[in-house]
């Protein structure tokens, strides 16, 4: 069974995210009821909690199709106005990365979502003229791990603006009991709440650590996962009590041994730990600040007592005392 047969393909089915589901359905049915199009939709949070997904039961509940790129893939204004003529009434298309898209191909999209038409000049020099192409009524769905690395002026074109959060451990369970149903096999509550705590609210995760412990589950002939086979598979996995894994372990480490307990810059600690400053950004920092092991001071990063509590080094010697 493919991954993509986890993904709900109806907002009934979706868990999590209530608020922007609550909202959506509103949106949704209004659109309907006008015998409209869904008004342009952007969708921000760390990534694996669902954008892609969302996008496609958008399409869904509104009948149209679902066409899906990037920021980074639409090189040219050429790539994005043949993208834009190819779609019909109510197609969703979905924009992956926004923050990265060019500036030149950024502002063919204003007039497009606009006012659902495409400026495009043909020839050159002294003989280039400019013509107006009408486009369907689609929706364009913009998804960003950064909100704040947007223009104001393509922010502000977007009318519903939606902001995913990390999922409880609770949704989480639910969903890994779910998609072991699509599975088809057999999880215990407690095995499926003992992954939940450790996917880092974030369902991506949790399903394919579900994936990995079925498989040690079945190599040891075990038909059913419960709490015990869940937590061997996981500390096989090396996935710690926190659910966190070596990048958050280093990124840990270097800030409390390292760097004294911080504060250190992102870069600074990109560079030291060896992995893309984008990852630390917008993967690791995030849940890493939002579950209180780090904060942000204006002069970056700074180690909590939870932090070095997880480690088992005391503040006073940083020099690895257990606790
Ligand atoms: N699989 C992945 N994300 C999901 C979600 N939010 N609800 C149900 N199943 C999912």
């Amino acid at each position: 069974t493919s991954e993509y047969s986890l993904r709900p393909a109806r907002i009934s089915e979706y868990i999590g995210q209530e608020k922007v589901k609550d909202n959506l359905k509103v949106f949704i049915q209004a659109a309907k009821l006008r015998e409209e199009s869904l008004d342009h939709v952007i969708l921000h949070g760390p990534p694996g909690l669902g954008k892609t997904t969302l996008a496609n039961i958008i399409a869904t509940e509104m009948g149209g199709s679902l066409k899906i790129t990037s920021g980074p893939a639409i090189e040219r204004a050429g790539d994005l106005a043949s993208i834009l003529t190819s779609l019909n009434d109510r197609d969703v298309l979905f924009i992956d990365e926004i923050h990265r898209l060019s500036r030149t191909v950024e502002e063919i999209l204003y007039p497009a979502m606009e006012d659902y038409s495409l400026d495009i000049v043909i020839g050159k020099g002294g003989q280039a003229k400019s013509i107006r192409l009408d486009l369907s009524r689609f929706t364009l769905i913009g998804a960003t791990t950064r909100i704040g690395l947007l223009t104001s002026p393509l922010r502000d074109r977007f009318g519903v603006q939606l902001s995913m959060e990390y999922y409880t451990d609770e949704e989480l369970k639910e969903i890994i009991v779910r998609s072991a149903g699509i599975l088809h096999f057999e999880i215990s509550e407690d095995g499926a709440y003992c992954i939940a705590r450790r996917s880092r609210g974030t369902p991506r995760i949790a399903n394919r650590l579900l994936k990995r412990v079925r498989d040690f589950a079945q190599v040891k002939g075990k038909s059913i996962i419960d709490e015990e086979t869940a937590m061997e598979a996981l500390k096989r996995l090396d996935v710690d009590d926190e659910g966190f894994d070596r990048i958050d372990r280093k990124i840990l480490e270097a800030i409390v041994h390292h760097f004294k307990g911080g504060p250190v810059g992102a870069e600074t600690l990109s560079f030291f730990i060896g992995e893309e400053l984008d990852t630390i950004v917008d993967v690791y920092e995030p849940y890493l600040l939002q579950k209180g092991f780090i904060m942000r001071t204006p002069r970056g990063r700074v180690a909590t007592d939870r932090a070095y509590h997880h480690l088992g080094v005391s503040r006073d010697s940083s020099e690895g005392s257990q606790l």
